[in-house]
């Protein structure tokens, strides 16, 4: 698994991560059984990086036990999530108490109450409890304020949404992350999994072999690695062997433009 600098925070992180939106979002002895599966193949993949939230229901409770004592092997990338600063507070204690009392990044999420939040992220910084201060948004029409929250020097990192079909952040928000040093997460990079569904015939990936590239899967998030403005995506996965096939797309090497522009070109 190759790992990329967050910009300037310096935070080494894995290219390949993982997500936990409605994945991880169950009940249950079995179902977290099934979801600590995921984890140990994330883990032994070193696609040790776990992106969740408050906004995921049961999420950061069912992470935090499917990590277990091994929490000193990952890389937690939290949020907070709320208009209210007493909820703020709460959902930052309980993830600290989750998470072995310290958050590797912390996101406002969708930019809610960032005016709020950063105050008491930035302490938390300044005491050792956070490495990295971020904020995320999935809507474009929210990069605008993403890109002057950015400008403040206030923020570390951000997480977007970016794959070879929604290239929007092109445009603005990368040219401006690498300017200012940013760290860049991808969301959504299998575009919630409706662009896996768009796979091509099986013989149009035999070009993609040379980069280790076996299915479509990996081509779509070896797409998005391949642009060095980006570190890490996060695919999120109910599947153990889906895990390992998202953390195989971590190695180099890495597309060359014609690459990528025949990619995108397989999913139009
Ligand atoms: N505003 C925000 O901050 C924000 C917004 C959106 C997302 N996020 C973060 O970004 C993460 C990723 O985004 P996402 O979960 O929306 O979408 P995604 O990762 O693009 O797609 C997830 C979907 O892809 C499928 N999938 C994953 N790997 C696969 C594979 N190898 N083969 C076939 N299907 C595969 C999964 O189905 P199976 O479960 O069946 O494998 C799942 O339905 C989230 O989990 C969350 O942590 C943050």
């Amino acid at each position: 698994m190759e790992h990329r600098d967050l910009g300037k925070s310096g935070l080494s992180v894995p290219v390949v991560g993982m997500g936990t939106w409605r994945t991880f979002d169950v009940n249950g002895t079995a179902l977290e059984a099934e979801r600590k599966k995921i984890v140990d193949v994330a883990i032994d993949s070193g696609a040790n990086l776990f992106d969740t939230s408050p906004m995921y229901g049961e999420a950061e409770d069912v992470l935090a036990g499917a990590i277990g004592g091994r929490r000193d092997g990952v890389l937690i990338a939290d949020k907070v999530w709320t208009p209210s600063a007493e909820e703020g507070r709460e959902q930052i204690a309980r993830a600290l108490g989750w998470f072995g009392g310290r958050v590797d990044i912390y996101q406002i999420h969708n930019l809610v109450a960032w005016q709020t939040h950063l105050p008491v992220l930035e302490k938390l910084r300044d005491d050792g409890h956070v490495r990295v201060v971020g904020a995320t948004h999935y809507q474009h029409s929210a990069f605008g304020d993403l890109i002057a929250l950015m400008r403040t020097g206030r923020i570390a990192q951000i997480q977007i949404p970016y794959n070879a079909q929604d290239r929007v952040a092109e445009k603005e928000i990368l040219p401006a992350a690498a300017d200012l040093g940013i760290g860049v997460i991808v969301m959504r990079p299998l575009g919630e999994g409706a662009l896996v569904r768009r796979s091509p015939a099986p013989e149009k990936l035999e070009r993609l072999a040379p980069f280790g590239v076996r299915t479509w899967p990996q081509a779509l998030l070896k797409w998005i690695l391949s642009d060095p403005r980006v570190h890490a995506v996060i695919p999120a996965t109910s599947r153990p062997e889906r895990m390992r096939e998202n953390a195989e797309a971590g190695t180099g090497p890495w597309f060359d433009a014609d690459t990528r522009h025949y990619v995108s070109r397989l999913i139009s």
